[in-house]
């Protein structure tokens, strides 16, 4: 199965659709975020077959690359968006997404970002603490607006992911105990600006296997059940993010069979379903094209020195990520071991190790399934501008962020004047 069906190559040379990637470095320089807008709509599609007729809505989690022309893209095909901060927020408002169908997560929302999102009137805010719920109620009540809420539980259930982003298990700083949720939905007395409907979860990402969704969504499903014999009018059910993506060869559950295992769990119960999928949209909709600078051979390793770094894709060196790279002109000759390196002054600076290549320096690569966490995960460590990024389009290639200049990065520094 090809994984990245608008990524192929063409006598020899990688393209983007019908962009030879040779031709963008060229146009745009590197290092460039390449995006395919034909993959993420397909994607998208997949998802909105998945769900059939049902009542579903599917709130892209902005974090996972939050471009406004993704976001745009994303709310002329009719989705939802799942926010973690005002920035993002701000970002969905002017990308044209619909409040009415952005959801709002996050462990630490602030005053601000709360008063910001109930002046948008978004859909629900997932809340995750008893003490966040009481700065909601209160704030609510200031503005005279009833807060729309889902209590995001913690269910306790092992995502068996990379620890970093596993987010499910009681020890985790996330959601609710389970167990405590249900008192909590039954207070509504307490809460007088707060209307709970919904019950929401997010137990991790990247995960390649559909079983801890299924126990999740089931004691999710268990909770909704008594919440409704209490008469509580819950109208959503929540399940987060977290499919993974195929980075090498994970064997993985398609869109459709999580789908159809996220709509399993609900039994006869009838309600609306919301899912976050971030990576799952957009990871194998975007490459970061890099350009080898210099090759070096040391008497332990051969070294390919590229114009990306940790500080533009920071997944390698932040959970030991593996990303496929691939030269963008196939070459004859003999593969080398190489270790693919950036320019920062780090040993764990690196975008994949022993990679067997044909390299020469100057030679292009293509770091695939970077389309999530790839640039909303980027920084300027080293001042170095972070990269350009490109959307295709068929035969058109649009620049959807021009590459930062050294000016942009100090301009709101100053110098002490005495
Ligand atoms: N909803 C919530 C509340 C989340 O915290 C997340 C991701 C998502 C949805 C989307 O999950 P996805 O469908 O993308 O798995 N930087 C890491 C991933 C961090 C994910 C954080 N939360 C990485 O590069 O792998």
């Amino acid at each position: 199965m090809n994984d990245f069906p608008q990524f192929e190559y063409q006598q020899d040379t990688l393209h983007a659709e019908s962009v030879s990637l040779e031709t963008i470095a060229k146009e745009y320089g590197t290092p460039c975020y390449v995006y395919s807008r034909a993959a993420l709509t397909a994607t998208y599609h997949e998802f909105e077959q998945a769900f059939a007729n049902d009542d579903y809505l599917i709130c892209y989690a902005v974090k996972a690359n939050s471009n406004l022309a993704v976001l745009n893209l994303l709310a002329r095909l009719g989705s939802g968006f799942d926010i973690v901060s005002g920035g993002e927020l701000q970002r969905v408002i002017k990308a044209g997404g619909d409040p009415g169908k952005i959801v709002f997560s996050g462990v630490g929302k602030m005053a601000d970002e709360m008063r910001m999102a109930l002046a948008a009137d978004i859909l629900c805010f997932n809340v995750e603490s008893i003490a966040e719920l009481q700065l909601l109620n209160q704030i609510a009540a200031a503005m005279n607006k009833t807060a729309p809420v889902s209590l995001r539980v913690n269910p306790d259930v092992d995502a068996r992911t990379h620890p970093y982003i596993s987010t499910g298990l009681k020890e985790n700083k996330f959601g609710i105990p389970i167990e405590e949720a249900e008192h909590i939905y039954l207070s509504t007395d307490i809460f007088p600006h707060i209307q709970f409907i919904g019950v929401d979860c997010h137990i991790g990402s990247q995960l390649t296997e559909l079983d801890p969704f299924v126990q999740a969504g089931e004691k999710l499903v268990s909770l909704l059940h008594r919440l409704r014999a209490h008469n509580q009018q819950i109208t959503h059910l929540d399940l987060g993010g977290g499919l993974g993506i195929r980075y090498t060869n994970e064997a993985l559950p398609s869109i459709h069979d999580y789908v159809a295992a996220l709509r399993q769990t609900l039994g006869q119960l009838k309600l609306r379903l919301l899912i976050e999928p971030g990576r799952s949209l957009i990871g194998n909709a975007g490459l970061l094209l890099t350009r080898t600078a210099y090759i070096k051979h040391t008497p332990d390793r051969h070294f390919a020195i590229v114009d990306a770094a940790m500080n533009d894709l920071m997944r390698p060196s932040l959970y030991k990520a593996y990303h496929q790279i691939l030269p963008v002109i196939k070459r004859k000759g003999d593969l080398c071991n190489y270790q693919i390196v950036g320019p920062v002054c780090e040993t764990g600076d690196f975008l994949g190790h022993d990679r067997k290549l044909i390299l020469e320096g100057g030679d292009l690569l293509a770091v695939m399934s970077a389309g999530a966490y790839g640039m909303s995960m980027s920084s300027n460590y080293n001042t170095r501008p972070r990269a350009a990024e490109v959307m295709v389009d068929g035969d058109t290639v649009h620049l959807i962020r021009a590459r930062e200049t050294i000016d942009q990065l100090t301009a709101s520094e100053a110098i002490l004047q005495t």
